[in-house]
């Protein structure tokens, strides 16, 4: 990382769905820098992050059944153009929901539906899949919800939509601050640290005692908990090596009975 990296990474730590919506529209960043992301970390991962999806996710990446797939905050990057060609190519209804300046450069197609967030304030656009998604993807997008507004009515609100009998959804791509003080504990993260910063410094693993706003174990487990409580299994996942911040991120799949 340069200091570019470094300077964009802190300007896009606290992004809310109003400020994506500014970024989008941002026509001098690159298409990974208005989605949040420095391309350092970004370009050239997206099969990568296509392939884990639909292994986490089997009913998406069969092509012998169409299946209907949500994607809540595909956002616009070489990511989202792939979901919708993978999705295409297997026939899958494909239901994209974000803001209208995310949504516009996406291409449109017979199987691709768009409506303009936020969700959950769009679930009347959305009644028609109430009970019926198969799938439903939300890939590096609820730590922004979780500073921005009720986690867990946002979370209710995409379970009502899952299918009984199979029906899934990966909340993917989340930064654990608990994983990530574990990791910068160790020597490899105390060496990834020095890299990161480009300057000989330790990292700061003191007791952290003020909400930090983000979200950690406690959270991570809370949402476990939850998704069982209203009756759905629910798993933490890690992430392959090869994606990008898989040193400090990792995925929760919540699948209906
Ligand atoms: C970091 S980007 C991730 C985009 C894409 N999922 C990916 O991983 O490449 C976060 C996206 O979530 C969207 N978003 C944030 N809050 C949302 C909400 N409540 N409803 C729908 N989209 C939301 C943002 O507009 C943005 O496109």
């Amino acid at each position: 990382m340069d200091e570019k990296d470094r300077e964009q990474a802190r300007r896009f730590a606290n992004l809310s769905y109003e400020g994506f919506r500014e970024l989008a529209a941002r026509a001098d960043l690159s298409p990974y820098e208005q989605i949040g992301f420095p391309d350092s970390v970004r370009a050239g991962r997206d099969q990568a992050i296509l392939d884990d999806i639909c292994a986490k996710l089997p009913e998406m990446a069969q092509a012998s059944k169409p299946r209907t797939i949500l994607d809540i905050g595909p956002g616009s990057s070489p990511l989202a153009l792939r979901i919708i060609d993978h999705c295409q190519a297997c026939g899958h209804r494909l239901w994209l929901v974000d803001s209208p300046e995310m949504l516009a450069p996406l291409p449109e197609g017979p199987l691709v539906r768009k409506v303009a967030g936020p969700f959950p304030d769009c679930a009347n656009d959305l009644a028609a899949l109430v009970g019926k998604a198969d799938v439903i993807i939300c890939y590096s997008v609820l730590h922004y919800v979780f500073a921005d507004q009720p986690l867990f009515s946002f979370i209710d609100a995409a379970m009502r939509l899952l299918r009984s009998g199979g029906g899934a959804m990966l909340l993917g791509d989340l930064p654990n601050a608990s994983m990530r003080r574990r990791f910068l504990a160790s020597e490899a993260g105390q060496a990834f640290h020095r890299s990161y910063m480009g300057r000989d410094e330790a990292p700061n693993l003191g007791v952290h005692l003020e909400p930090s706003g983000e979200l950690d174990d406690a959270i991570l487990f809370s949402i476990i908990a939850r998704a069982r409580a209203v009756g759905s299994d629910a798993w933490l996942l890690p992430q392959p090596p090869e994606l990008p911040m898989s040193n400090r991120r990792e995925d929760i799949l919540i699948r209906k009975p």
